[in-house]
Order: structure tokens, then sequence, then C-alpha cells
């Protein structure tokens, strides 16, 4: 439990400035207010509460959001606090182009902003689908405001003819199967009607899954948010919880550069592996942690996934799905798990520590939580590689690799780009077998731009019809969560700035050795330099707008993808008002 503090006075609200005040400026805001139907009761003296809805019309992860809004306000209200809606933007996994993540940093960005200009002295974050979890707290973090994180949940299980379908992971499984020519369209239509049934995240543990139980991890929202079911009422009841919760987080002063430190992260870390989450959140928890001031090394999610056993029988490496997980006990039975993995005195939003939220939570279906004794692996979901050919590191998941493919050198398979890949993939007289490593270039950070979930490069048709369903492939992309494979993720340096990656050639033998952490081309340095004084960099993709800053300010991957000036210089100061 945190020591209690003194409480802040009524006049050391940071809305005091905008609404306490006998100026004119105070006159025009609490005029406006008025404008609005409140009158004095309703504000004076009483946190303003920000609640940042990610609600959009083309967010189907967020159609439940106008509701839990609302829920919100009822426990703000309730708890004597002033509430404001703030829409923010609605990153859409389905239906951002050229890629979601492009638009993380923009999403962190505006949090920031608006919580910074704004009468505001608390936050309840509402978010979910994969970006806006990251991007949502990224801004937060980088106010340091009292905030709440409100978890979507994920929906429920998909349901075709009787079999449970699991979102992403099903859809890439089963494409697989009609382009192999084993299931009919009318099937596949079929598919299209029942694998997402309901508000809610993904189902599977796909980045969104992973990235809400990790901001639970680290401290970030109330005790078991982040498991429980989109449409399940303990959600709406959950909701009301934030908003009476966040009321009393404004007078005890309790900021999340509290909650977050080394040890949190650690936590999140350990928890990332235990649940098999996705190769994503490596990306996004370096880029959380810069905002908080620390800095995680690779290396360490390396280190803390071989102590970690992978316990949530979860797909895409698993054979549940979320909904399971809840009525199995939900994040806080896993944790109770891996109590001794875990610092227990990180502090959580909520006053209490980790520890303390964990409490005496039970597994109540051990297939699904595993018990340490018989985990769903003996390591966690992640791996980190380094060699020549990714100096800077590189990501594979191999829990949702065939074993086979872990040791594995073959010649490669080379396509400069998505559009080469879309056009060559299938064509049967593409010089490719089982034992090739396909190689996909210009898709990282700069290169997709945005590092699109490219990073499963499909199977070649041909080889589908021989029955081969895995096969190395390589890139400087990301890939679902919720999909699967031995596919090598997000290489450092990418291609696009000339990382080793653009060297590669069609037929350079490729070395994966996953127990060994290796990934090396087995290409001479000498010809290594030939061919990089040979390297012509591409043009630049965008010269104006979101993408020409876009373009300027991204980082690589090892540093979380953040824009440079946002984990760079000192505080930002508030704003004087005049
Ligand atoms: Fe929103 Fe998967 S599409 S979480």
């Amino acid at each position: 439990m945190r020591e209690t503090r003194n409480r802040l006075s009524p006049e050391e609200l940071r809305s005091y400035r905008w609404f306490g005040r006998d100026d004119v400026r105070s006159f025009g805001h609490r005029s406006r207010a008025k404008q609005m139907g409140y009158g004095p009761a309703d504000y004076t003296g009483k946190p303003v509460i920000a609640i940042v809805n990610t609600w959009s019309d083309l967010n189907p992860c967020h159609s439940h959001f106008r509701d839990r809004a609302e829920e919100v306000k009822r426990g703000v209200w309730q708890a004597g606090g002033f509430p404001v809606e703030l829409p923010a933007l609605s990153i859409s996994e389905t239906y951002m182009k050229p890629s979601p993540m492009m638009y993380r940093n923009f999403l962190a960005m505006e949090v920031e902003e608006l919580l910074r200009s704004q009468p505001i002295d608390g936050a309840v974050l509402m978010g979910g689908c994969d970006k806006t979890t990251p991007g949502l707290l990224m801004g937060a973090i980088s106010m340091d405001l009292p905030a709440i994180y409100l978890p979507a949940g994920p929906m429920l299980r998909g349901n075709w003819n009787g079999q449970v379908l699991g979102s992403g992971s099903d859809v890439w499984k089963y494409w697989a199967e009609r382009c192999a020519g084993n299931i009919t369209e009318s099937t596949w239509s079929e598919m299209e009607e029942g694998i997402a049934r309901s508000p809610g995240h993904c189902m599977t543990m796909g980045t969104a899954s992973t990235m809400t139980a990790l901001a639970e991890t680290l401290g970030l929202t109330l005790a078991g948010a982040s498991s429980i079911p989109a449409v399940d009422a303990n959600h709406s009841r959950m909701a009301t919880n934030c908003g009476r919760r966040i009321v009393e987080m404004v007078w005890e002063d309790l900021r999340p550069s509290e909650v977050l430190s080394v040890e949190s992260f650690e936590n999140a870390i350990t928890a990332d592996m235990a649940l098999g989450g996705s190769t994503n959140a490596i990306i996004h928890l370096v880029a959380l942690a810069g905002r908080a001031r620390i800095k995680l090394d690779l290396r360490s999610f390396d280190e803390i996934s071989q102590r970690t056993p992978m316990l949530a029988n979860i797909r895409p490496s698993g054979e549940y799905l979320m909904e399971d997980f809840y009525y199995a006990g939900g994040l806080r039975a896993l944790l109770a798990q891996i109590r001794d993995l875990l610092r227990l005195d990180s502090l959580t939003v909520s006053g209490l520590t980790l520890g303390e939220s964990i409490g005496e939570a039970q597994v109540h279906h051990p297939e699904v939580i595993r018990p340490v004794d018989r985990p769903v692996g003996r390591a966690g979901g992640t791996a980190i590689l380094f060699g020549n050919l990714a100096p800077r590191g590189a990501v594979i998941k191999p829990t949702a690799a065939e074993e086979r493919l872990l040791q594995h050198t073959g010649p490669a398979v080379v396509f400069e780009d998505y559009n080469d890949m879309a056009a060559r993939i299938d064509d049967e007289d593409l010089p490719v077998d089982e034992n090739s490593v396909l190689v996909l270039k210009s898709a990282g950070p700069l290169g997709g731009p945005g590092m699109p979930e490219w990073g499963m490069l499909p199977i070649p048709r041909k080889l589908l019809r021989r029955g081969v369903r895995d096969m190395v492939r390589i890139s400087d992309a990301r890939m679902s969560g919720t999909a699967y494979g031995a596919c090598v993720l997000h290489v450092a340096p990418e291609s696009h700035i000339g990382g080793p990656l653009a060297l590669v050639r069609d037929g350079d033998l490729i070395e994966l050795d996953v127990p060994e952490r290796r990934l090396n081309l087995r290409v001479s340095a000498e010809e290594m330099e030939r061919r990089r004084t040979q390297w012509q960099p591409p043009p630049p993709r965008y010269d104006r707008g979101f993408g020409a800053l876009y373009i300027e300010h991204v980082t690589q991957a090892d540093e979380g993808c953040d824009f440079d000036f946002l984990h760079a210089g000192g505080e930002t100061s508030e704003p004087e008002i005049h």
C-alpha cells in the first residue's frame, strides 16, 4: 500500500488556474462552462477528469466506448469530480493504412497536448486496439498527470459451425487452407460471419491482449481490468470504478512517474513472456520506458525470457482464447503463478502494490493457465537474435514456429519490397522450396513506411499444395501478434537505410540458430563491403504532411520507433494563461 500523503487542496488543482481565479480569463472559462449548461456546483473545487475516448465508427474494437465513457462519467460524478470527454485519434488496426503503427506516435502527441493545453487534473484513457494502448500511455507518461488506463477488453470467442475461431490466427490458418484448395469459397464466407461477433479487441494473444495485460502489470489499470471481456457486465462496472478511482488519484497526486520504475518494466517483460505475448510488445515497451526515462536493452527481453515459463495456453502459441483466459482467472491468476519472478512491491494506480493487487487469485482452469511445473513452454515466447544480418537485433517468437526450423540454413529468395513479393510469391517458376529462406526488404519503420505487419510472408502456393505450412522468413517488418511461423522480424537497422538486409541477394546462404541466438548471412565481409558501395538509398517517401515529420524523426525498432524529439530534452512547461 502506498504511504498516505497530504491530499491536494482545491486551490492546488491544476484546473484552478483556469476556473478558480478572479481575472478576465477565468471569467471566460467559467462563462463558457455555463454556456454548456454546467454551473459552479458542477465544477468549483472539483478535479476535472479527461475521459480520453478513442471511439470511432471505423474502430470495431472500440464500438462499446460510447457506453463505457458514460459509465466512467457516472463514477467521476459519484466521487466528486467533473468529467469531460475528449475524443482522440482512434487508431483502427483493421482500417488504417499504410500501417497503423505510423500513427501511434501521433496519438501519443495528441494525448500529451490535449492534457497539457486544457484544464485537466487527471485522465481515464480508453483504448485497446493494438496501437491505442501504447499511444495513449506514451502521451500520458510524458504529460505525467494522474491517469488510469481503461482497457477495451477482448471480444467473445469466434464461432463457425460449433468450432472456435480466433482473430487473426484462424484467418491466416484457413486462408492458407483456401490457397491450398482445401476449403471452399462458401466455407470461407461462413467464417466471415462468425469470426468477429461482439465489440472488443482481438481475442487471441495478439498485440491488443498483450499490451492491455502489460499495462495492467505496469500498474496502470485497476486490478484484473485487462482480462474482462468487452461485453461482460463486469466491464461496465470496471469503467465506473475507473471514474471513481481517478478522482481520488488526483487528490492523492498519484502520477505515472511514481507508478513506473525499472522494476515495473521488468515485471511487464516477465508477464509478456509468461503470456507468450506479441512480438510487437517489445517495440512498445521500449518506447513506453523511453517516455519514463528508462532505457530497456533488447537483451533484457531475452534474459527474462530464459527464466520465465510460458503459462498462457492462448492462440497463436496455444489453444484457447481470451474469454477462456478470463474464466480461468485472468491475468491476476497468471501473475500469481509467477510471483517469485516479479517485484511485488511495485505500485499500481489503485494505490496497492502489485502483490496486493494479485492477492489470492486462483487458477480455475489449469489447461488454460498452466502451472509452472507443466508450462506450455519452458522459456518465454520471445528470442532476440544478433549477427551480421542484424547488428542491432532481430526478434523471433519460437513458440509460434515449427521446431525443425529453429536451427536452419537455407538459400535466400529475396523480394525487394511488398509489391515485388505480391507479384512473384505464387509464380510457379519461382525458384523456391521448403528449405529456402524468404527475405522481404523495405518493410521497416521508414521502408514500409510504418513497419507494417508483413513479417509473416505467405508460403508460396505451390509449396502449400505440397503440405508446407512453415518456412523461415526474414524481414524488417513487424508481424501481427495473432500470426505465427518461423518469422524473423524487426531486423535492425532496416534495409531502407542501408542495413545489412539491403545487401542480401538471391541464393545467399542465411543461417538461423535460435538456441544460439544467431542470425548470419554467410557472405564474406569483403563481398558485403563491395555490395555496400553499390547500394543506392531510395528516395524519401514523403515530402509534406505528417509523413514528412514521421520519416524525419522516427527511430529504429530497437529504439522503440518513437520520435527522437519526444524522448529527448527536459520538461515541457505548463502553458501560461494570459
Ligand atoms: Fe483491433 Fe485486432 S483489430 S485489436
